[in-house]
Formats: structure tokens, C-alpha cells, sequence
């Protein structure tokens, strides 16, 4: 059906009818991990592709981890042996740009250089029909710089999708000043008729998604090369602790660490906050070929399919629980919680300090420091926080925080004494916000201030994280769980100890915590 493929309402092609047009044969430029998925995911749609990709051991590869992602998905059950076939049946691996000529669309795929993907926009529109939507998967750089390439660049779009593609249901569709009227309306129906739900937005480093994304692993990445966690605990906290499908340390080796670096470079550029500046590890890792899971080694060791953190201290607790313990805390609900628990483990618990017991718990809260109560106490040596920001639920996570004076023997006791109520631990410094909010709470403060610059609302920004990153709640959902005067609490009292302006709170958030208004379903920040 090459040549047929586009279709046109009314017979004639103009500016308002693009939104009409039929994408029936796509182009993929650059085969690798995302473009293979994208290829699986239009030839899925029933969408004709041309996997193009000029080195033919690239091309080769390519091909095989998509073979491999159908073929897995036959083994799940997925997927019947026959619609397989027909899949495969509408990709035509190709190696020249001239079999691209008949595309309705041609996106690249290509690695994050500016000049590459300058000379793929040249190439296609050589080839291509003029007609033709020319699109860019591009993560980070700018699609007008891309787009100025083209001698077409009203017709140059983003699609930005995300990794895994054939699982992720977000596309990113990035317009510029010079975009045509009706082809980012054609290019978020395409998303859809994909089984994606788009997100429109104008061209700005790093979007909607990596925007957050990048210098929330970034942060990650520092606390584990500061040693102020270790790789599983940082993972474990964001898994367990804030619900999301993966640690910060096991996405960015699934990213890949080079990609990433290249994003928080773009960023870096574009926005000069030291957030965005990448982590000398990210550097360093980079430089030693450990690029992540694709390369067998990134943060993690791939090698043998065994996931072993250079770092793994092991999260289970190495001593037993205590027998008696003085419980302190600040006389609230989660120390009364904290208080029933302990007994129903068979714990004696008292809240005299002189009286000899084996543990000096401290009941935590994120924003206020242990040490103060451990030093009450008298023995701060044996005095260890613990702090359970999700509840004291099965399977919930719990921060173990040891103060300058805490012994490590103290500690461990703490982490027998969380495992017996039936938690999953964490170690973590006397530091605000210890490690979940650490992770979390200037996460929230960027997106609050992606709203603040009006480059984004509320709901996109949570559609972008669920559908983009598998969030199971976006950040101003997250956000509103949490309450916006618990954030802003722990901003402040981060950003007192650091001085980091990052972690300054918004204005946005301190109005909102002020006014004791959620964010989720807010309209524009001003
Ligand atoms: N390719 C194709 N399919 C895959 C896959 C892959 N690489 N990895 C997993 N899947 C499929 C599985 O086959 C399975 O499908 P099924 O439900 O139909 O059987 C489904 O995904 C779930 O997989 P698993 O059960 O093996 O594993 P999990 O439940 O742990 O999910 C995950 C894996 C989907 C990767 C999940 O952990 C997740 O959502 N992680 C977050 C990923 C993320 O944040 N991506 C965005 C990164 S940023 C980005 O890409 C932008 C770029 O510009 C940098």
C-alpha cells in the first residue's frame, strides 16, 4: 500500500485539515532501545513502519530486541502466535533514507546530538513528501533548533515517548513558534489511535516529564555518592515509602546513565539551577562505559541477571528486637500509634527515661530533629529515631535515623524492633525530611513551580508522571496526600539546614499551605 497512504477530508490539503489526515505508514529513524519500541508500538496500532537505520549491525540489533519484546509477549499470553506474525509483517527493516519516501510521518530516534538530528531532518526532507509530519522523539533538546533544520519546519513536531515504550502511555507532543496550526491536533489523535493519551505542550528543556524526572534521580544519585544512604535503602525509600514502580537509582540504569546526563545537561543549560548540575557519579559511571542496564552495569550490576547495588548493605535487621524500651515522642497520634504496636509485639515500653531499658526510641517526625530528645534521654548512645511516614501498616516502610551519638548497635536493634512490627527498613541520617521526603518533598517543589512558570497545569503535570513514569499518583496528588503544609514544613526546614535554594519552597505551595487549598484540579498559577 506504499504511495496510498495518506488520506486527506475534502480532497485538498490545508492548514485546518491536517487533524483529518490519516497516518497509515510511519517512518522510524534509529533503531535502538526506544526506537524498536516505537516501531513495536505503531505496527501494533496496525500502522505500516519503515525501520530505518543506516548501520546494519544497528539495524540488526534493533530488530532483535523487538523481536524478543513480541516474542515475550507470546510467552506471557499476551499476544497470539498469528497477530505476532501480522506485527512483524508491517515492519520493513530498511537501510536507506529513500524507502522512507511514501511515510505519512517520519520520527527519529536517534542519540541526543543536536547535529545528528539536524542532518536526519535534512535527510527526510529530501526524501519525504512535503506533505509529510516530520517528527522528533527528542527528550531534551529543543525541537525548534531541530525543526530550523528543515526547510519545512512548520511541519516539525515532538513525540516525545517514554521507556519502556510499548508499556508507557504518555506521549509528550511538543509544538514550537514555527509549528503549523492542526499538525499537533494530527500528531496527539495519532498518540491516541496508539493507545497513548497525549499531552500538548510548547517547547522547553526537558518538557513536562524529564523536566521533574531528571533532577529528582540527580538528587538521588548524590545522597548514595554523599553516603547518605545506601543504593537499596535510597531505592527501598522510593518503592515502599512513596509508592513509585522504581527506585530513582534501578530508573536512571534503566534510562541509561549517558542519556541521562545528557538530559540534565540540556537542563543545566537551559534553566542554570545546581539541581540540574549532574552528579559527579552520573559523570563517572558514564565515563567508565557503566551506561546502565543496556551496557550490564550502571548503579546496579547486571551481569548473570543478578541486581547486586555496588553499594547493597542489605535491608533485613542483624541484631534482635529489644525487650524493654523507653519510648520518647511529642505526645501526638503516631507516638500513641507507635506506643499500642510496640506492646502488641510483646514489647515493654516505658516513657521514663531512668528507667533501664535496652532502646531509647524516639517516635520521628520529618521536619523536626532527633538528636534534641535523644540527648533528654541521657543515654543519646542507645537512642535511635524512627519514623513511619506511610503508618504503621504491614509492609510499610520505616526510617530508622541515627543521630552523630546513636551507637550501631542501637541501630540495629531499631531495625529488629521495625521488622517485628512488620516493617521494611531504611537507615537514614538525623537530616530533615530523613530520606522520603528528602526524595520527595523538592520533587513536589519543582512541579509546583513548573505550574508557578505557567508552563504546565497541575493536571497535565499528573497525567505526565502517571502516564510517563507509572507514578500511581502524580505529584499534586501526591502532593495533596501529604498536605501542603507538611511539605512546606519540610522545604523550609531543608532548605534552613542547606541554605540550597532548591529546596526553598515555592510561593505557590506556601499560598496554597496558607489557604488550606489542595492543588489537584487547581486552575493557573496566578
Ligand atoms: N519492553 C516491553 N515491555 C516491557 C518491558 C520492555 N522493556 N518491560 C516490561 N514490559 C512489560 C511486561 O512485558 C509486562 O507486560 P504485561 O503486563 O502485558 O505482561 C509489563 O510491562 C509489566 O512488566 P513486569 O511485570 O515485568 O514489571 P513491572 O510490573 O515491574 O513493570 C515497568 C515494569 C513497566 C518498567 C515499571 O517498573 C515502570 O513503570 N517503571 C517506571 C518506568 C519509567 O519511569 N519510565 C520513564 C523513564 S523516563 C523516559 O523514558 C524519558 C526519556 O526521555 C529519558
Amino acid at each position: 500500500m506504499r504511495g496510498v497512504g495518506r488520506a486527506l477530508t475534502g480532497g485538498h490539503r490545508s492548514d485546518c485539515n491536517v487533524a483529518a489526515m490519516e497516518i497509515r505508514e510511519v517512518a522510524v529513524v534509529g533503531l535502538g532501545t526506544m526506537g524498536a519500541g516505537i516501531a513495536e508500538v505503531f505496527a501494533r496500532a496496525g500502522i505500516s513502519v519503515i525501520a530505518l537505520e543506516v548501520d546494519s549491525e544497528a539495524l540488526n540489533r534493533g530488530m532483535s530486541v523487538l523481536d524478543a519484546s513480541l516474542s515475550r509477549a507470546v510467552d506471557r499470553g499476551k499476544l497470539a502466535a498469528h497477530q505476532q506474525a501480522e506485527i512483524r509483517g508491517r515492519i520493513r527493516p530498511a537501510a536507506g533514507f529513500s524507502e522512507a519516501a511514501a511515510a505519512d510521518l517520519a520520527i527519529e530516534v536517534v542519540p541526543e546530538r543536536l547535529e545528528i538530528k539536524r542532518q536526519i531532518l535534512a535527510e527526510l526532507d529530501r526524501v519525504c513528501s512535503p506533505d509529510a509530519i516530520l517528527a522528533t522523539n527528542t527528550s531534551s533538546l529543543s525541537v525548534t533548533a531541530i525543526a530550523a533544520a528543515s526547510k519545512h519546519p512548520e511541519r516539525v513536531i515532538g513525540m516525545h515517548f517514554f521507556n519502556p515504550a510499548p508499556v508507557m502511555r504518555l506521549v509528550e507532543v511538543v509544538s514550537t513558534v514555527l509549528t503549523r496550526a492542526g499538525i499537533p491536533e494530527a500528531a496527539a489523535d495519532l498518540a491516541r489511535r496508539l493507545g497513548k493519551t497525549p499531552v500538548l505542550l510548547g517547547d522547553r528543556a526537558g518538557f513536562v516529564a524529564n523536566a521533574l524526572l531528571l533532577p529528582y534521580l540527580n538528587h538521588a544519585l548524590r545522597l548514595l555518592e554523599t553516603g547518605y544512604a545506601c543504593g537499596a535503602d535510597i531505592d527501598t525509600a522510593a518503592t515502599v515509602g512513596i509508592g513509585l514502580p522504581m527506585g530513582p537509582l534501578a530508573l536512571l540504569d534503566l534510562i541509561g546513565l549517558d542519556t541521562s546526563l545528557s538530559v540534565l545537561e540540556v537542563l543545566a543549560a537551559e534553566f542554570g539551577s545546581p539541581r540540574f548540575t549532574p552528579a559527579p557519579l552520573l559523570r563517572r559511571l558514564t565515563a567508565a562505559g557503566r551506561t546502565g542496564r543496556k551496557a550490564g552495569r550502571g548503579i546496579y550490576d547486571y551481569v548473570d541477571q543478578s541486581v547486586a547495588a555496588a553499594d547493597q548493605e542489605g535491608n533485613g535487621a542483624a541484631s534482635a528486637a529489644p525487650d524493654t524500651v523507653t519510648l520518647i515522642g511529642s505526645g501526638d497520634e503516631a507516638e500513641a500509634d507507635l506506643a499500642g504496636a510496640l506492646a502488641s509485639a510483646g514489647i515493654n515500653v516505658t516513657r521514663n527515661a531512668a528507667h533501664p531499658t535496652d532502646l531509647v526510641l524516639v517516635a520521628a517526625a520529618a521536619a523536626r530533629p532527633v538528636l534534641p530528645a535523644a540527648l533528654s534521654s541521657g543515654r543519646p548512645d542507645q537512642a535511635v529515631g524512627l519514623h513511619v511516614p506511610g503508618g504503621l501498616g504491614e509492609g510499610n516502610l520505616a526510617e530508622v535515623v541515627r543521630t552523630r551519638l546513636s551507637s550501631e548497635a542501637a541501630v540495629e536493634s531499631t531495625a529488629a524492633l521495625a521488622c517485628r512490627l512488620g516493617l521494611q527498613t531504611v537507615r537514614v541520617p538525623d537530616r530533615p525530611c530523613f530520606l522520603v521526603g528528602a526524595l520527595l518533598y523538592p520533587h513536589l517543589a519543582d512541579a509546583v513551580r513548573m505550574v508557578e512558570d505557567g508552563y504546565a497545569s497541575a493536571t497535565d503535570i499528573d497525567t505526565a508522571m502517571t502516564l510517563g513514569c507509572g507514578y500511581p499518583q502524580g505529584p499534586f496528588e501526591l502532593l495533596d496526600s501529604a498536605g501542603p503544609p507538611k511539605v512546606l514544613a519540610g522545604l523550609q526546614a531543608m532548605h534552613a539546614a542547606y541554605g540550597y535554594p532548591a529546596f526553598a519552597p515555592p510561593l505557590l505551595l506556601a499560598e496554597h499551605a496558607a489557604a488550606g487549598l489542595g492543588f489537584a484540579k487547581v486552575g493557573p498559577a496566578h
